[in-house]
């Protein structure tokens, strides 16, 4: 009985695992980099404000970049910057030649335009894969930068399943750091591709429907494991803080427990995509440098 409920219930895909695996190849591609070139690749991380969260973020960013053998440049600026200041910034970032990659932490503070701060970064820098020229290269299908995140969701899914020609896949949310570049990644992998939002009539039918499930929406729990077709594989990128008996947890976009008595294989939170998302961004500022060195760049699986 036990055993019967256990063979029914999904796989978790580890991606601390595979982001370990990853980043020790990483790091020997570093190596061989720095013997080329005579210098380590650079990422320049820029925080303004205090934010708690983003401050650990940038930190574990730089913290990644020099375990794996890059450089890393962290510049803090008070909320208070201006916009001309954080632009002056972001000009000297892209004319310094140690820098191959440069991200600003996002949200930015009060008025700070951030899309024009994206657009000021030089797109062969542009790790984040944000900019619209990046954006329009992978809609394009030519080769640029691409959003970490749903980079490290495509390939814990190729891990997953090999092949994606052909299956039917959703991806829930919009946004431009996660939701759009999946679904253009997904295109690109020969998937049909289904994009919900808020707005999206009878989600449920529609997530009963998919092969791939990527829930991106930042909203803890709201699609429910009912709503998953039986063999899906899940991807959740949500990480919501809920207060359950009395302690604060972490949890996706989807229903963990019930989906994973539906679902092939599912990511869980925390463990599943955020632990990708800080390699992908190595391996794109590994990327960059090697681009804009003119070398040609290691395969990217
Ligand atoms: N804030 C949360 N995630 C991200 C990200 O991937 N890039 C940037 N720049 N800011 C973020």
């Amino acid at each position: 009985m036990i055993a019967e409920a256990r063979a029914a219930e999904a796989a978790i895909i580890d991606g601390r695992a595979f982001a370990d695996t990853l980043g020790e190849r990483i790091a020997r591609q570093v190596g061989d980099f720095a013997a080329q070139t005579g210098r380590a690749p650079g990422l320049a991380v820029v925080l303004v404000g205090t934010d708690p969260a983003s401050e650990i973020y940038v930190r574990s960013k730089g913290r990644m970049a020099r375990k794996l053998g890059m450089e890393s440049f962290e510049h803090v600026l008070p909320a208070s910057v201006s916009q001309a200041e954080l632009m002056a910034l972001v000009a000297r970032l892209n004319a310094d030649e140690a820098v191959d990659g440069i991200l600003v932490q996002l949200p930015l503070p009060g008025d700070l335009d951030s899309l024009a701060v994206i657009e000021a970064i030089d797109p062969s820098k542009d790790v984040d894969g944000l900019h619209p020229v990046n954006a329009g290269y992978l809609a394009s299908g030519l080769p640029g930068l691409v959003s970490c995140t749903p980079l490290g969701c495509l390939m814990l899914l190729q891990d997953s399943l090999g092949d994606l020609s052909g299956l039917d896949a959703i991806v829930v949310g919009r946004s431009i750091l996660v939701g759009k570049p999946m679904a253009q990644l997904l295109l690109g992998a020969n998937c049909t591709v289904t994009m919900a939002h808020s707005r999206t009539r009878d989600l449920a039918a529609k997530v009963g429907r998919a092969d791939i499930v990527v829930a991106a929406v930042g909203s803890a729990e709201m699609i429910r494991g009912e709503w998953i077709k039986p063999g899906a594989t899940v991807i959740d990128v949500g990480t919501s803080r809920v207060i359950r008996d009395g302690r604060t947890c972490l949890v996706g976009d989807v229903d963990f427990a019930g989906a994973s008595q539906r679902a092939r294989a599912i990511t869980p939170v925390p463990g599943g995509v955020g632990p990708m998302t800080i390699m992908t961004l190595m391996h794109n500022t590994l990327i960059a440098a090697y681009r804009r060195t003119g070398l040609s760049a290691p395969k990217i699986d």
